[in-house]
């Protein structure tokens, strides 16, 4: 079995010196290979200089020229970063991001050589969630070529920062109806997906029970001392091989 990836993403938090004292706690850890941190753009270079893998929260579709405030793939992947996390349920929302962006932003990031973090998940825990999600899947892997260089990352937009999870039946099943997915309309056997969606130190031995789990996307609890307590557990409860994220 590869190694669960474990991805945190720090979205907008931490000031230079919350950064600095994090920086000093992830020192103090043992590194592993199978963590990507996804700190905020500002800081990339802070944690560029550790031993674990940085990852991009967001890019821009275009390699270079005249879009204030934006960051490529290609600068991205220039400064020593390994992947992006693409389609946030926060960047669909606030930006008003479309899958037909989302689809951009994923083939600009294969272009430049980085592995892209898909999120998809539904609003609203009804019946028709599955179709959103393979509405979701479909459009945002439009053409994409290489989709080895993709990992989804299933996040219940209602989980998120709610303190509330869907019950491991229900993550199996999504997980499952999404690897199902690939393998009939891309003939990808096993294709990893992650869970996302307030994982805690409190409730990671339950999500490890789910079959099918490829490791998980984490926000609030990745911000304290608690993230590399979940990365500790998850390592120490898994059979691993080394994988390249
Ligand atoms: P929380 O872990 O805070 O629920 O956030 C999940 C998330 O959005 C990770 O991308």
């Amino acid at each position: 079995m590869k190694k669960k990836l474990i991805v945190a993403n720090h979205k907008m938090n931490l000031d230079a010196k919350k950064v600095s004292v994090y920086i000093k706690l992830m020192q103090t850890r043992a590194n592993y290979s199978n963590v990507l941190v996804c700190p905020t753009s500002v800081y990339l270079p802070f944690f560029l200089k550790q031993e674990y893998k940085v990852g991009l929260q967001n890019i821009y579709f275009g390699n270079s020229g005249s879009f204030t405030g934006e960051i490529s793939a290609e600068q991205a992947k220039s400064v020593g970063a390994s992947a992006v996390i693409v389609g946030h349920s926060e960047r669909r929302e606030h930006f008003n991001e479309s899958d037909d962006l989302i689809n951009k932003k994923i083939k600009s990031a294969i272009e430049n050589d980085l592995n892209v973090i898909l999120c998809i998940g539904e609003k609203i825990n009804n019946k028709k969630k599955m179709k959103l999600i393979e509405e979701q899947i479909i459009k945002a892997l439009f053409k994409v070529p290489k989709l080895e260089k993709v990992i989804i990352a299933y996040e219940p937009v209602w989980a998120i920062g709610s303190n509330k999870t869907p019950t491991n039946r229900e993550i199996g099943e999504t997980i499952f109806f999404i690897k199902d997915l690939l393998e009939n309309k891309y003939g990808y056997h096993d294709f990893p997906v992650l869970y996302g969606g307030s994982v805690n130190k409190g409730n990671i031995s339950t999500l490890e029970k789910i079959p099918g789990v490829n490791g998980y996307l984490i926000g609030g609890a990745s911000l304290k001392d608690e993230f590399f307590d979940i990365v500790e557990y998850i390592n120490n409860n898994n059979e691993v091989t080394n994988n390249n994220y």
